[in-house]
């Protein structure tokens, strides 16, 4: 499996708190199936300073990457970021203070809950405008789509990718997220699943249920086509597979 979206690196955000909450992180995700985990640390909330950022994020990857190699823990991590959405966003990632997802043209993006549903099309049509492919993080958590979810399939007929969490679609962020979720997940409008994960005992990297659940409810292909097959077309920089639009069944 693919996890493309985790706080695994310490030191940068809310996630991992130490190199020992990140090895553990490691541990997990590679005991239950994970081979390739992005490192999506928040960026670009309001006050912040992304001067300088990239560069110590991207030292701290290559010191993980060193750390599991060491450990001789089987998992590949990639370059990302969990970027706040904001007026700026487009300028951020042309100046390459913001960071997309394995140097890609995706761009893993996240809005306040309580976002209004015109900034969600507002920022996506910036980005899709200069070029970028947005990855629209854990829609079934903002308020706007609990309370009309049917903006789901504009944004994802926009040309957005949609990620669900998974602490979503296993309960933990409440009935609203849950229900939402579900309504994504059966209308085949998600196409990318992850953790989320931001520590080795709550909101953590295993993805064994979570790919027995995706199964159980919405059949065998989806954990494939969510946690392999798209993930791994996003990381080569390929088209995903959206089931309106390329008629696979699952
Ligand atoms: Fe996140």
């Amino acid at each position: 499996m693919i996890d493309l979206h985790t706080h695994i690196l310490p030191g940068m955000d809310d996630g991992a708190k130490s190199w020992e909450d990140a090895l553990e992180m490691a541990q997990t995700a590679a005991e239950t199936g994970t081979k390739v985990l992005a490192a999506t640390c928040h960026g670009n909330y309001p006050g912040w300073d992304g001067k300088g950022w990239p560069q110590r994020y991207r030292e701290r990857l290559e010191k993980f990457r060193e750390m599991l190699r060491k450990e001789e823990i089987p998992l590949q991590v990639v370059e990302g970021m969990e970027i706040f959405a904001s007026d700026g966003v487009v300028e951020g990632l042309k100046r390459g203070n913001l960071l997309t997802i394995n140097r890609t043209d995706y761009v893993l993006v996240e809005f306040a809950l309580d976002v209004r549903a015109y900034d969600v099309y507002r920022i996506l049509n910036r980005l899709l405008e200069a070029g970028y492919r947005p990855i629209l993080a854990h829609p079934e958590r903002y308020l706007a789509a609990q309370r009309t979810p049917e903006h789901l399939y504009e944004w994802d007929g926009m040309g957005a990718v949609i990620q669900v969490n998974k602490g979503s679609v296993l309960g933990g962020f409440g009935e609203g997220a849950l229900r939402t979720a579900d309504y994504i997940l059966r209308r085949r409008l998600a196409c990318v699943a992850a953790s989320d994960a931001h520590s080795p005992i709550r909101r953590t990297t295993s993805m064994e249920e979570f790919g027995r659940v995706l199964a159980r409810r919405y059949g065998e292909v989806c954990p494939w086509l969510l946690l392999e097959e798209n993930p791994r077309r996003i990381l080569e920089g390929k088209n995903v597979i959206r089931k309106e639009k390329n008629c696979i069944s699952y």
